[in-house]
């Protein structure tokens, strides 16, 4: 039935049929988190792109609502933001009305075709009730390109020392900023990613922020790549640093990558959710998006992510956690302390059922190497765990079922444990086909998505040496359809 199809993600959001991919608009208000993507509203596969959506009161649980941006004679609707225009600087606002603005980018095909440089341009729309119908502003494009194949994905947020608002944009391999006293007129500030980072390909889907780190105010930019992700493909970077109205700047040295797995692209946060800052990402990779084994809808998003900063060592991370939403859909919570793992546990041993979707956190004051490995009846299996042995977390997807529909999918993906001391704890979120590893609380994050023959129906826990589990905790999640 509806929702329950075989790989069908029962606790994270997929459209009810046809394709999507990158989350856009992500913007809160008046109680209800928007969710806008990537849509082709015609087959399960890349396509005219529209603005799907679907609303949330927690994060957790979605609605599907219908298509909010369509496209016209400027071009499709490729990927951007949304922002809520409290002061009513655009002037779309009547009688004090507070406008949602949308700001995004325009693809233009028939220019593409024509072999132009100018066919992408950054466009906006507003929404005078809640997101529920939009209407494009008739002076769009608001930022004409200037001649760049790759011109895309505006990220908009309000800088308040300034008044005025800041749009992060791709532009090929870099990022520019502009600034905006009214969101309809843009003016270039500055250009930042020449030899920073990860450059394996095309910059794309920024996002700037600011977080907190004890009482000192730090900027983050999140700057997806594709291809010359961590494991290949699609991934996302972030700098640590500062940001004065005009310039980001960032003394960080090494690239930073705040997932290792293969499936967690084209992520940004919310807009308007004050000092907390939640991230959600496209659970999948350019590699094989188009290609994976579903049939009536294709591709689905993480689960939304709680992001901070933490000092670890000299250095400081951006770490993600589950956001704490999460807890409403556990039952069943199963705690056992001091479980001892020598070879081999059926973990129905300490939990009497093993169901899915499900979570798993496990803390402990050892580092050893061990695993812990879903099952089904077909001998199939997916595997995460720790090596001591180079010292890095890894998920090896290489038997997990149909993999062949591409090359690389059978693999074994590597994450480096960056946290110090003999203390570690791993939290996982499994959904039907998709496993979210946050260890060491969110300082190395690993998400991949796999397709077995049969349903995963058991899991076990192994390692070699004799390895004592402080706390392991278990709980089923309920279906969020
Ligand atoms: C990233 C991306 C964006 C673009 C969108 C098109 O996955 O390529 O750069 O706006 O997808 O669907």
């Amino acid at each position: 039935s509806q929702m329950k199809e075989q790989y069908r993600p029962q606790i994270h959001f997929s459209p009810m049929q046809h394709w999507i991919n990158d989350p856009n608009g992500m913007v809160y208000y008046n109680g209800i988190y928007h969710l806008f993507f990537q849509y082709n509203p015609y087959s399960s596969v890349w396509g005219p792109m529209h603005w799907g959506q679907a609303t949330s009161k927690d994060l957790i649980h979605w609605k599907q609502q219908p298509i909010a941006i369509y496209p016209d004679s400027l071009g499709t609707i490729f990927s951007g933001s949304a922002v809520v225009d409290k002061n009513n600087t655009a002037g779309f606002g009547k009688k004090g009305q507070q406008p949602l603005v949308a700001i995004f980018t325009q693809h233009d095909t028939v220019g593409e075709k024509a072999g132009r440089n100018n066919f992408q341009n950054q466009s906006i729309a507003y929404s005078l009730n809640e997101g529920k119908t939009w209407t494009k502003y008739t002076g769009n494009p608001v930022v004409k390109n200037p001649g760049l194949r790759d011109f895309r994905d505006p990220k908009v947020m309000w800088y308040q020392p300034q008044k005025k608002w800041i749009m992060a944009l791709s532009a090929k391999d870099n990022i520019t900023f502009y600034s905006s006293p009214d969101l309809k007129n843009w003016t270039r500030e500055s250009d930042f990613g020449q030899a920073r980072g990860a450059h394996g390909g095309g910059w794309e889907c920024p996002d700037l922020f600011m977080l907190d780190d004890n009482n000192t105010q730090r900027w983050v930019l999140v700057v997806n790549l594709n291809p010359g992700g961590p494991n290949g493909g699609s991934g996302t970077q972030y700098f640590i640093g500062n940001f004065d109205g005009k310039t980001f700047t960032s003394s960080q040295k090494e690239t930073k990558w705040l997932d290792y797995g293969p499936d967690n692209y084209a992520g940004v946060t919310w807009s308007n959710t004050g000092k907390r800052k939640i991230f959600l990402g496209w659970m999948s990779n350019w590699i094989y998006a188009n290609q994976v084994p579903t049939t009536i809808w294709r591709n689905a998003m993480t689960i939304p992510r709680a992001l901070k900063l933490k000092h670890n060592g000299d250095d400081i991370f951006l770490v993600s956690q589950p956001v704490a939403e999460l807890s409403l859909i556990k039952s069943n919570t199963v705690v056992a302390n001091s479980v001892i793992i020598s070879k081999k546990m059926d973990l129905t041993k300490k939990t009497g059922v093993v169901k899915f979707p499900c979570s798993i956190n496990l803390s402990m004051d050892q580092i050893k190497d061990f695993s812990i490995k879903l099952l089904n009846n077909a001998g199939e299996e997916l595997v995460i765990g720790y090596e001591k042995k180079g010292n890095q977390y890894f998920i090896d997807r290489t038997k997990s079922g149909k993999t062949d529909f591409e090359k690389g999918f059978s693999a074994r993906h590597f994450a480096p444990r960056f946290a110090v001391g003999s203390k570690m704890n791993i939290s996982l979120v499994i959904d039907v086909s998709s496993v979210e590893l946050f260890a060491d609380d969110g300082l190395t994050v690993m998400t991949e998505i796999f397709f077995p023959n049969k349903p995963y129906n058991k899991i076990y826990l192994l390692s070699d040496e004799n390895i004592v589990i402080k706390k392991l905790e278990y709980t089923s999640l309920k279906s969020i359809w």
